[in-house]
């Protein structure tokens, strides 16, 4: 049975893409608003690590006033320990553990979802990191590496390390992004632990977001993709969640994409700031029906300058 509780709106998290979630991004989208929880894209803690130097890449502030958790990957429990405690001296409000990158060159040293291979390494690197911190530390899986024959041993291995809560992506490293998000692997592990689980997988729409929370019960929603196709999903699953409608205002569009250059790095060149540009473009229409026609006319043009692709795009976009 459905209670009307059940469909209040839970706590809405920015899922960590790397190359994608870049700061720019983030930055952006916590102007935009409507989610509870930020969070980097990995950062990568290599066999030799420089703790330090490395912690750097941090910024509590990109996203304020929306805390965001920093997300790390490794294999090695003292370093990812180190780091969090770096991490969390930098101000980081949460840390996260990736074991979920299917990526060759990172499970070929044993980190992302190649941890999920080995549930006692993955409780060992979650222990070490929960005793060096303060601050909350939670974890982010996939449903298994080549199946699922580990799932529920990961998930118990992540609760007994006394995380504060995880996040499920429920497709295997093997998956990759191909085969549709299992949901009911998302229920399950609602069913399995004590500790809350934040559903995560195509979601793409507010519709997906309320159906995911119907079918699973779990206790927060994380959105990737969507999120990048349309930046204001997560004020319309709130508005959804409220039996309500969001309609961004008019010139919300512009406003997104001029935020999100003013945070490009300015030292990158005019060409490589319209690619990035066009990155964005190229998830922003396909979730618009009405410009999926003029997508490839749009990508595949040469701009002379930012303002130039703004102008070309924003003639389609109003
Ligand atoms: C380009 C890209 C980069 C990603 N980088 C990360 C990452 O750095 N850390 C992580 O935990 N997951 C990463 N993911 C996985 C997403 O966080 C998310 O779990 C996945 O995309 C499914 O959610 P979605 O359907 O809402 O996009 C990435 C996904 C994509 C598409």
């Amino acid at each position: 049975m459905i209670l009307k509780q059940d469909l209040y709106c839970p706590p809405l998290f920015l899922a960590p893409m790397e190359g994608v979630g870049d700061k720019p991004f983030r930055s952006a989208m916590a102007r935009v608003g409507g989610f509870d929880w930020a969070c980097t894209e990995f950062i990568r803690v290599p066999l030799t690590p420089h703790i330090a130097s490395l912690s750097k890449q941090y910024c509590s502030t990109d996203t304020a006033p929306i805390p965001q958790a920093a997300q790390i990957m490794g294999s090695n429990p003292e370093h990812l320990a180190q780091m969090a405690l770096a991490l969390q001296k930098r101000g980081a409000p949460r840390i996260d553990l990736n074991c979920g990158c299917p990526s060759n060159t990172v499970t070929g040293k044993g980190a992302g979802s190649s941890l999920l291979k080995t549930p006692e390494l993955l409780y060992n690197i979650l222990k070490q990191m929960v005793s060096a911190v303060a601050i909350p530390v939670t974890a982010k899986l996939r449903a298994g590496f080549a199946d699922t024959s580990l799932f529920r041993e990961n998930l118990l291995a992540a609760q007994e390390a006394k995380i504060a809560f995880l996040t499920l992506h429920p497709r295997t490293k093997v998956d990759g992004y191909g085969p549709p998000a299992r949901w009911e692997l998302i229920a399950e592990a609602k069913q399995l632990l004590k500790i809350p689980v934040i559903g995560n997988g195509d979601i793409n729409t507010a519709d997906d977001a309320v159906r995911m929370k119907k079918l699973t019960g779990c206790d927060g929603i994380m959105v990737g993709r969507g999120a990048v196709a349309n930046p204001w999903i997560f004020h319309q699953i709130r508005a959804k969640f409220n039996e309500s409608l969001y309609q961004a205002d008019s010139g919300a569009f512009e406003l997104y994409l001029r935020h999100y250059l003013s945070v490009l790095d300015p030292q990158l060149e005019t060409r490589s700031r319209i690619s990035k540009l066009k990155q964005m473009a190229s998830y922003l229409f396909r979730a618009n029906d009405r410009l999926t026609n003029v997508r490839s006319q749009v990508l595949s043009r040469t701009y002379e300058s930012e303002d130039e692709f703004l102008s070309f795009i924003l003639g389609f976009y109003l």
